[in-house]
């Protein structure tokens, strides 16, 4: 089935969403090297690269469905948080947003009928759930911490072991 024009323009649009998100990561992590945070910085680095794998996912994707890839202009991210907990939630934030973004996607997806990008789309459905979680899950480390160094120094430790 020849892809609809409605699909690779949703497509394209996820794209450029993919790559602000690691653009996005990837501010975080120069936030966190500028303080020394290194650990904090290396688990961003690796989830900035992650996203980058995500924006060549659908770009491959529609490649292989025979759609045209049109990149546009990546929004500049933010480069100022007040905390490791304000981070943490902006990244919640954004991944909940990007879920709802990949929910739009479906939606365009089954109103053209197009059940290859349906199932392509599964794995993001999944991947997202993953993504909330993780966030979530050192929000709430950050909270329990609340600013104290000791805490902020072992949590700095365990993220820095991400590969
Ligand atoms: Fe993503
Ligand atoms: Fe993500």
């Amino acid at each position: 089935m020849v892809i609809k024009d409605k699909v690779i323009k949703a497509i394209n649009k996820q794209i450029n969403a993919e790559l602000y998100s690691s653009y996005l990561y990837l501010a975080m992590a120069a936030y966190f090297a500028a303080d020394n945070w290194l650990g904090f910085a290396q688990w961003m680095k690796v989830q900035s690269r992650e996203e980058n794998a995500h924006a060549m996912k659908f770009y491959e994707y529609l490649l292989e469905r025979g759609g045209r890839v049109t990149l546009s202009a990546i929004e500049a991210p933010a480069k100022e948080w007040k905390s490791a907990l304000d981070v943490f939630e902006a990244v919640y934030a954004h991944e909940l947003k990007v879920t709802g973004l990949i929910n739009d996607l479906l939606k365009v997806a089954r109103e053209e009928n197009d059940t290859a990008t349906e199932s392509m789309l599964k794995w993001f459905i999944d991947e997202q759930v993953e993504e909330e979680a993780n966030a979530v899950a050192i929000v709430e480390k950050l909270k329990v911490i609340k600013g104290f160094a000791n805490g902020l120094l072992m949590l700095d430790h365990e993220l820095g072991e991400r590969k």
